[in-house]
């Protein structure tokens, strides 16, 4: 057999793209002195490879590592699988290096043999976070430094069988030219711990700066070449994180931890399903939704205010909820009230910053808002679930008779949700809701 020939050519180290000449921006990807020349391949001979049923390869079970932090491990997919490479992403403060630290910690005490190394702070600064959140292991190795070259070898050395990386952006690999950060040595760098992660069998953590937009830093390719990629989202205020996964070849991709950064590190949010009440019941324009994320189930409020204007029309700020949606849900409401809110103000928010994007919440912004409008409090402890269309009708979601075994567990015993009938029995009632209509009319 023989391989293709192919012209020389040049090939965006950042995105792939190819060019039968030099150019200094790349027009796919829009990085800058990315291009590097690709050798003239010559006609080789290909022998046969050698290719076995599937049922035919041997399965070694796969023991995970368990990193002694229970959320980030459900986020993992339960535990860490070795060999795989793991990039953490999220912004400056988010709690990366203090979270991987303390998971570092853990699996050195489970007994592996872990390496923290570090190009962002010196080994006094490591040192003082080790000791402010109680992580000084002896089996947990420490290294300051920048090249890449020497973390290799010391992990070699060491036998290291985990390694922690923080960060992508700032380690470099001697044998390539270019400054830390930029898309060719963030790439090598990545290129090389995927590397040594495979063939010694070594787990890594990625830790990786995000830019303004919320993307990790580097060439686009950096998320394909990692077994997983977990976010820290730290927008809302409270010191509350969630850990999200948004790539997992080996667990689900839509679990979710909450953390609560202390002085003493990382504090799982044991249950961040109440963690979202103010605990207010009579006010007005307070609504109980419950979101889902992964397959954790939260409670949450929204608030609705709405305020006349002396003159124009009236604003529309949505915090916390999709806007396009929360405005949708509003214009069925003024439908089904048969109100007109040009001359109103209508803020609808979330507490506590909590973001959501969650049909099944349309229900409880419709309620909060005629709640608002009427200046009546909702009935006490009840929960709105349900998604609402554009004809007004409530419709349930897949999920919802795991959301009502939820609700039964935190003690709501109200649920306001399309009629449907449930296959169990729970200690729970409800008011079924047709439509819009419907709600306004059985709310007070
Ligand atoms: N003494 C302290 N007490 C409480 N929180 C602290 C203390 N020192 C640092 N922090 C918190 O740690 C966070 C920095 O965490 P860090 O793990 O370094 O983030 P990252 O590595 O994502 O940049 C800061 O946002 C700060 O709130
Ligand atoms: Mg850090």
């Amino acid at each position: 057999m023989a391989g293709r020939k192919s012209r020389s050519s040049f090939v965006c180290s950042s995105c792939g793209y190819r060019t039968p000449r030099w150019i200094g921006q790349c027009p796919a990807c829009g990085e800058w002195g990315t291009f590097v020349q690709e050798s003239e391949s010559k006609k080789v001979e290909t022998r046969l490879p050698p290719v076995k049923s599937v049922k035919d390869v041997t399965l070694s079970p796969q023991q995970r590592l368990i990193t002694g932090i229970p959320e980030l491990d459900r986020v993992l997919g339960g535990g860490l699988v070795p060999g795989a490479v793991v990039l953490v992403g999220g912004v400056p403060g988010a709690g990366k290096s203090t979270l991987l630290m303390q998971a570092a910690d853990a699996l050195a005490r489970s007994g592996q043999q872990v390496l923290y190394a570090s190009a962002e702070e010196s080994e006094t600064q490591i040192r003082m976070r080790a000791e402010r959140i109680g992580s000084l292991s002896d089996n947990l190795l420490l290294y300051s430094g920048s090249v890449l070259d020497e973390v290799e070898v010391a992990c070699l050395h060491h036998n290291v069988q985990v390694l922690v990386l923080d960060s992508v952006q700032t380690f470099r690999c001697e044998d390539v030219p270019s400054s830390p950060g930029s898309p060719l040595q963030v790439r090598e760098v990545a290129a090389r711990m995927v590397q040594m992660a495979k063939t010694r069998n070594i787990s890594i953590f990625l830790i990786g700066h995000v830019t303004k937009e919320g993307h990790i830093a580097g060439p686009r390719m950096l998320e394909h070449m990692v077994d997983a990629v977990v976010y820290f989202d730290a927008s809302g205020p409270e010191n509350l994180r969630f850990l999200r996964a948004v790539k997992n070849r080996f667990g689900p991709v839509n679990e979710v931890g909450a953390f609560l950064m202390t002085s003493s590190g990382m504090k799982e949010v044991a249950d961040p399903a109440s963690a979202f009440l103010t605990g207010e019941e009579k006010e007005t324009g307070r609504a109980l939704a419950c979101a889902r994320e992964g397959t954790r189930d939260f409670v949450l409020e929204v608030h609705s205010l709405v305020r006349p204007v002396a003159f124009g029309y009236g604003r529309r700020v949505v915090t916390g909820l999709e806007t396009g949606r929360a405005l949708q849900t509003l214009a069925v409401v003024e439908k089904a009230l048969g109100r007109d809110f040009r001359q109103y103000d209508v803020y609808i928010s979330t507490v506590r910053g909590l973001r959501i994007r969650d049909t099944a919440a349309d229900l409880a912004v419709a309620a909060s808002v005629i709640s608002a409008v009427r200046g009546i409090p909702l009935p006490h402890g009840s929960v709105f679930m349900g998604e609402v269309t554009l004809t007004g009708r409530v419709l349930p979601d897949f999920t919802f008779e795991e959301r009502l075994d939820s609700l039964v567990r935190l003690g709501y015993r109200v649920v306001f949700s399309p009629p449907l009938r449930v296959k169990t029995a729970r200690e729970i009632r409800f008011v079924p809701v047709k439509n819009v209509e419907e709600l306004a009319e059985k709310l007070p």
